[in-house]
């Protein structure tokens, strides 16, 4: 295994008994098909234990194919899908979304985003969490304010608010509030969709502590307590995106990248919402 990633994957305590494992592979923009099957394939062979689709990406099926492909036992792979708020019974999409995975049940199942307000998917996504049809339930592209009326009326708290988290997007705020109600804050665009990779503070840090501009992007969501889901579809990225456990950036290092923040440290999942 080229990567450190062990069966012991560095994982984090969800509030209802789930463990995230704190690097996943994300295969948002992986159209279905072969890519997307190789993709999660290689991850698992690289010792990846953690992969992030959605019923919106369109490509559960190639997802399913990958880890049927991988080798790896169901049970020690942890599956994450998200909900499409375009359509409107979570259970229902669920059944569908098990069918294209050729799986029983997922780990974590998310709203995707909180299209029509933020209360009103949330009974079914706790059904779909009775129905066992799901370990975990969260939610994504939430705000501080909407998690707010989500706690207001949810029986089961959301376990995971997946956000837009980069040094770039450093919403400190939404973080806090996340944790302020026991909710663990994810990951996604780590990497900037790859548009923080050249970047000189980015550049330098990396030549400093001798890791490439990816690894330390991914290290710093990492020392944060924030776990990633970087996309790739080349091997050998996914397997160099696997390698950020076995460094530390330092607490300069940890300050200089968080200064890159445009957000004003925002609670706000987003600058733009597209829903
Ligand atoms: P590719 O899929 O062609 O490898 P994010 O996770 O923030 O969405 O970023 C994903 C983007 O970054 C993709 O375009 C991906 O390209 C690219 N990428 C992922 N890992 C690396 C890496 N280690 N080095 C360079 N580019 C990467």
């Amino acid at each position: 295994m080229a990567t450190n990633l062990t069966s012991d994957q560095p994982a984090v305590d969800l509030s209802d008994g789930g463990r995230l494992p704190m690097l996943g592979l994300g295969v948002w923009q992986i159209p279905d098909g072969r890519e997307c099957a190789d993709a999660v394939r290689w991850a698992l062979e690289l010792g990846y234990r953690h992969i992030d689709t959605a019923q919106a990406y369109g490509n559960e099926s190639s997802v399913g194919e990958g880890l049927r492909a991988g080798g790896v036992s169901r049970d020690e792979i942890y599956l994450t899908t998200k909900f499409y708020p375009g359509e409107k019974d979570p259970v229902a999409e669920l059944e569908a979304s098990l069918r294209r995975l050729g799986v029983d049940a997922v780990d974590l199942y998310i709203i995707h985003w909180p299209q029509g307000g933020p209360t009103w998917a949330w009974p079914g996504m706790e059904r779909a969490r009775e129905l066992e049809l799901t370990r975990s339930i969260g939610v994504s592209n939430f705000s501080a304010a909407e998690l707010d009326q989500l706690a207001e009326v949810a029986t089961v708290m959301p376990a995971v608010n997946q956000i837009q988290f980069n040094p770039f997007r450093n919403r400190a705020g939404l973080v806090e509030a996340c944790q302020r109600l026991g909710i663990v804050p994810e990951a996604y665009s780590p990497l900037g969709t790859g548009q923080h990779l050249a970047d000189p503070t980015v550049r330098a840090v990396a030549e400093r502590v001798g890791r490439t501009p990816a690894q330390v992007l991914l290290r710093w969501c990492i020392q944060l307590g924030l776990p990633v889901i970087p996309k790739s579809t080349h091997r050998e990225r996914i397997e160099e995106n696997g390698r950020i456990f076995d460094f530390e950036l330092s607490p300069q290092d940890m300050e200089q990248l968080a200064a890159l923040d445009e957000t004003g440290g925002t609670d706000l999942a987003r600058e733009e919402i597209w829903w």
